[in-house]
């Protein structure tokens, strides 16, 4: 039986994980939450490290709340990146794989073509630095890493931007959505089949991938395709990210290149709107 160690479990992408799983035959998943396992405690990942005879890591846990980190910057480094060189210093010693989850806040958004894996980080505020500094410690701790880099994930579990629209239709008849950010939504459930897909093939491809669903959007058109796909009449207003403003600057363009993944793993990935309709078959 395989064992594969999961942090975060309480988050959005571990729950999808956690109902992917249920009855996957070979792999026995241990989900551990903050309260059982802080990643920031390093005498803690040591412990739980030597509890059984893992092969991978998952690492869904992480200071999430970009515009909270501005003003928190110690807790975003801790949990983003501090923790994260404690799990891949663990990785090392243990023989255990990391897979670790990234984002599109590495990059500025300055682009106007799909970002690769190669292309220049350049993060905007304390969050995505955070993020990026988690990729370079483990980059330089531990060879048997994969790092995914997504964007605008949202699932029915957790907090995200289609609980979010769901929540303000309910008291408000129209809302102001941004439309000058592009990017592409992410099913977490999609990003978790993925994972799997990646334990199972156990093919050592080690190094950074950029997976999101297929298809580009704003925040305008993603709010609009909820409300639409719902049946709600909800009008939705395109307004400039400056008419929203927010503690932490945001890249304008963050749609990624995926080639990299789908031919390493073979796997093919669902249009952001499909996606959604599944999705919003469970919320
Ligand atoms: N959400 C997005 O739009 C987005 C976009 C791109 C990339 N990502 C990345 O995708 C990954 C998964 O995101 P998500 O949306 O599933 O995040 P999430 O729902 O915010 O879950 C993160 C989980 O990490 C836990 N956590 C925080 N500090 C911890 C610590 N010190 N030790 C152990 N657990 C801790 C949190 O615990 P509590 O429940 O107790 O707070 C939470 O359950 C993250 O790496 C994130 O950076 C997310």
């Amino acid at each position: 039986m395989i064992q594969i160690l999961v942090t975060g479990a309480n988050g959005q992408l571990a729950q999808c994980l956690k109902t992917l799983t249920t009855n996957l035959e070979g792999y026995q998943f241990y989900f551990y939450s903050r309260n059982d396992f802080d990643i920031s405690d390093k005498a803690k990942v040591e412990a739980i490290f030597k509890t059984k005879n893992f092969s991978f890591c998952i690492n869904c846990a992480a200071f999430t709340n970009v515009d909270t980190s501005e003003s928190n910057k110690e807790t975003s480094d801790l949990i983003n990146h501090k923790a994260v060189y404690n799990l891949a210093v663990a990785c090392t010693q243990n023989n255990v794989k990391l897979i670790h989850v990234s984002t599109d806040f590495v990059f500025d958004g300055n682009q106007s073509l799909p970002y690769q894996e190669t292309d220049k980080t350049n993060p905007l505020g304390v969050y995505g630095n955070s993020k990026l500094l988690g990729e370079k410690a483990i980059q330089n701790t531990l060879k048997a890493h994969y790092i995914l880099r997504t964007s605008w994930l949202y699932s029915e579990f957790g907090n995200n931007f289609l609980k979010t629209m769901l929540r303000l239709a309910e008291t408000r008849p129209e809302i102001g959505v941004v439309f000058d950010q592009v990017g592409t939504p992410t099913y977490a459930v999609d990003l978790a089949a993925l994972i799997i897909s990646i334990i199972q093939k156990d093919n050592d491809a080690f190094g950074v991938y950029h997976y999101s669903n297929e298809g580009v959007a704003s925040w305008y058109d993603f709010a609009v395709a909820i409300f639409n796909l719902k049946n709600l009449n909800t009008k939705v207003l395109p307004i400039r990210s400056i008419q929203y403003p927010t503690p932490a600057k945001r890249p304008s363009f963050s749609v990624f290149d995926k080639q990299k993944v789908k031919h390493t793993f073979n796997v093919s990935i669902p249009h952001w709107r499909t996606s959604l309709e599944k999705c919003l078959q469970n919320v």
